[in-house]
């Protein structure tokens, strides 16, 4: 059985893990079905989001500053952009979401989760039929890969950005944030071993999706 109602899928990973060609080969797999796919990425997915992303990225700034603007771009993301697709029935195919700030700027740069839920709660409370409710992601795919071979893997690619340039310490407490969002909320998560050759985390990759049925 597949679902005609909108989908939304998130990626999540530390830097280095290897999404992308599984976003792309997923968004393949949707069309295929035809369904309507929207790719989109965060901090980004919008004009003004992408301007966001373009300053978080390269400025330095406190991590508060940076938690603040990731949500802003998140909130025009999910009214532009996120929302109306969802409405459609589009599965939303989004490299990144809520996850990787409570990843990076909790995990890594050590900020107030309590406040990071807030800020949650606030940006990502929707409007819906009955009641409002917090817009989640339906999966989120954590490319889960261990800090060292994703330092490697970075080492000699193109020009890093500030979270890119990182230690691997960073990247450890990135994971861990990760995996503490993973045990909150366990039902919305599948743990992919992103060591794997690329074939085989593809199958897991698809294993997941078809395992809820949103794929033959
Ligand atoms: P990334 O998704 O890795 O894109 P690219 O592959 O083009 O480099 O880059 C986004 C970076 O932003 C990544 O290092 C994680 C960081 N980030 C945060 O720190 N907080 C957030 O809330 C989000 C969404 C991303």
């Amino acid at each position: 059985m597949t679902t005609t109602g909108g989908l939304f899928i998130s990626f999540e990973g530390i830097d280095g893990a290897g999404k992308s060609t599984h976003i792309e080969g997923l968004a393949q797999a949707f069309r295929a079905q035809g369904r309507a796919v929207t790719l989109t990425r965060e901090p980004g997915g919008t004009p003004l989001a992408e301007k966001l992303r373009s300053v978080v990225l390269n400025d330095t700034m406190d991590a508060m500053t940076e938690a603040l603007l990731v949500f802003a771009a998140r909130r025009d993301h999910l009214q532009q952009l996120i929302e109306p697709a969802l409405a459609r029935g589009d599965v939303v195919l989004c490299d990144r979401f809520t996850d990787a700030t409570f990843a990076y700027q909790g995990g890594g740069r050590g900020f107030d989760l309590s406040i990071l839920s807030i800020l949650e709660q606030w940006v990502q409370t929707v409007r819906g039929l009955e009641a409002d409710f917090i817009r989640e992601p339906d999966l989120t795919v954590w490319f889960d890969l261990p800090a060292e071979i994703a330092a490697q893997r970075l080492a000699g690619a193109r020009t890093p950005d500030k979270f890119e340039a990182q230690p691997v310490e960073f990247f450890k407490s990135v994971s861990d944030g990760y995996l503490k969002r993973m045990l909150a909320s366990p039902s919305r998560f599948v743990r992919i071993q992103a060591d794997n050759t690329r074939d085989a985390v593809w199958l897991d990759v698809l294993t997941a999706v078809q395992g809820r049925g949103w794929l033959p």
